[in-house]
């Protein structure tokens, strides 16, 4: 049977379905992988269904494509940490942006030899590739400061948001110039202003704030995909695209508002920094006042009391630490004390970092709580485990209005009867604001890395022999 434009269409109506089953999957830890496997089918019917296109010339280089990306990406998703996940997302959207400027050049040189060119096609053409270029660049920085190839510190200089103006102001005025001249000197001006207008707009933001920035991008290159599809003639690049562009730029919201934060602020602000003095950790916390403690403290508070909460943050991702957290819980339930998972919405460094971790150890949702739910229990809870999070429990968020986190929600934690501080240092957490927590009566803290510091609290515990 003949694979016509008519089962194209049809084919790709059905990915278009199993794309927002995918989305709508991801919105809970429970439907996620349901969610994912919905996504991966219909991107599986998608690419048949355009390799079965009439279109197609060649399948060679296609080949060639798919098999050397499979393996690229197979190795890439099987060496990846957790933790470097938002480059790696940041590095595939660069990807996206680089294919928009490629496909957007090729048409136009084809069709032009052709001469099929018009003004809509070519405005499509620039709408692509410039917002493709700034993806790219965009990307690429986000990338290396996440990565620590570049500094993640904001680079900044005088009239650094007015160069920006002009430079985009070029672009648009060119873009438009090419759409009504189909100049190919115009396009390649454009591009280069795009290209250098993504550098120039990510340079000045802190690694810190980049999680909202890749979520951003991530909505730029949906914007660019679907202008793509416009100039291929490809609904289903189309709607992907607008599924894309829409969900990056409601996640990006959603984390802004999290954080307290207007998107302006995020976009111009430079927030956070990666300072953080390298002294040891125990000469600090004497010198400020802060009361450091031992495993066995922690463990002897713990053992008799009736309800824990544990409050997950960025040092659980770097620790690894959710595996010896299962095995705490464990011992603690075997002892009858009422352990739940408090988890704020912008804890660690993307949405849904903290609940991915968990359910990799298999910790129960129910014992999962968000922030609306749990900050209620925290008064009468007896022990609260502050395991690598600093921000999302700061009290400063509320009490200091100089704070650059003031009017950010946070996990009320400091409410309990004891709060250990689990960390490293007396280095602040993302947004290098002092915690104000250290310093509370009731609060110890016990310095080393999560995941050691937990097992330890765990051999204690199994040699108390209750
Ligand atoms: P942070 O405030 O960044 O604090 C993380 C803490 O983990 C630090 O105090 C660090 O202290 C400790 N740590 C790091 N490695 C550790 C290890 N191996 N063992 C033990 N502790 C370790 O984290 P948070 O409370 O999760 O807050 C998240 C922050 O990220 C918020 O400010 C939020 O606004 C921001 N943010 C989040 C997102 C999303 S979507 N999640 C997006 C953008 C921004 P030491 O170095 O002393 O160990």
């Amino acid at each position: 049977m003949e694979f016509t434009v008519n089962h194209q269409a049809l084919a790709y109506l059905v990915s278009a379905i199993l794309f927002i089953l995918g989305l709508k999957g991801l919105t809970h830890p429970s439907t996620a992988r349901r969610g994912n496997f919905y996504a991966m089918f219909g991107m599986l019917i998608a690419i048949a269904a355009t390799l079965l296109s009439r279109n197609v010339q060649s399948y060679g280089f296609i080949i060639a494509g798919i098999a050397g990306g499979a393996v690229i990406g197979t190795i890439v998703a099987l060496r990846i940490q957790m933790t470097a996940m938002p480059q790696l997302v940041a590095a595939l959207h660069s990807f996206v942006g680089l294919a928009a400027v490629l496909v957007g050049v090729g048409t136009f040189l084809h069709k032009q030899e052709a001469g099929l060119l018009n003004a809509v096609l070519m405005g499509e053409i620039s709408a692509g590739v410039v917002i493709g270029a700034i993806t790219f660049t965009g990307s690429i920085i986000a990338f290396g400061k996440l990565q620590g190839l570049l500094s993640g510190a904001p680079v900044k200089f005088v009239g650094q948001h007015q160069l920006n103006a002009v430079i985009a102001l070029a672009t648009v005025a060119l873009a438009v110039y090419f759409a009504l001249t189909g100049s190919l000197l115009s396009l390649m001006a454009v591009t280069l202003l795009a290209l250098t207008l993504g550098i120039t707009l990510i340079i000045p933001i802190g690694g810190a704030d980049m999680p909202v920035i890749i979520s951003m991008l991530n909505s730029y290159s949906g914007w660019a995909a679907a202008a793509t599809g416009f100039t291929l003639h490809n609904d289903l690049l189309i709607i992907v695209g607008a599924l894309v562009g829409c969900s990056g730029a409601i996640l990006s919201f959603i984390m802004c508002k999290a954080m307290n934060r207007s998107i302006i602020n995020v976009v111009f602000g430079g927030f956070g920094s990666d300072s953080g003095t390298g002294d040891s950790a125990g000469a600090q916390a004497a010198h400020k006042g802060v009361k450091s403690a031992a495993v066995e403290d922690a463990v002897y508070w713990m053992e008799d009391a009736n309800r824990v909460i544990i409050v997950p943050g960025y040092g659980m991702a770097v620790a690894q630490a959710q595996h010896s957290l299962k095995e705490l819980m464990e011992l603690l339930e075997a002892r009858g004390v009422e352990v739940k998972f408090a988890i704020h919405p912008v804890a660690g460094r993307m949405p849904g970092h903290m609940n991915v971790l968990l359910a990799e150890a298999d910790i129960p949702y129910d014992r999962v709580l968000e922030m609306d739910e749990i900050n209620p229990e925290f008064p009468s809870t007896d022990v609260v485990l502050v395991v690598g999070a600093n921000d999302v429990v700061n009290p400063a968020a509320k009490e200091d209005k100089t704070s650059p986190i003031y009017g950010m929600p946070i996990l009320e934690a400091g409410r309990a009867r004891q709060i250990y501080f689990l960390k490293r240092s007396m280095r602040p957490g993302y947004s290098g604001v002092d915690n104000l927590l250290f310093y509370q009566d009731n609060t110890s803290l016990v310095f080393g890395d999560a995941k050691d510091t937990i097992d330890g609290m765990n051999a204690a515990l199994k040699g108390s022999g209750h």
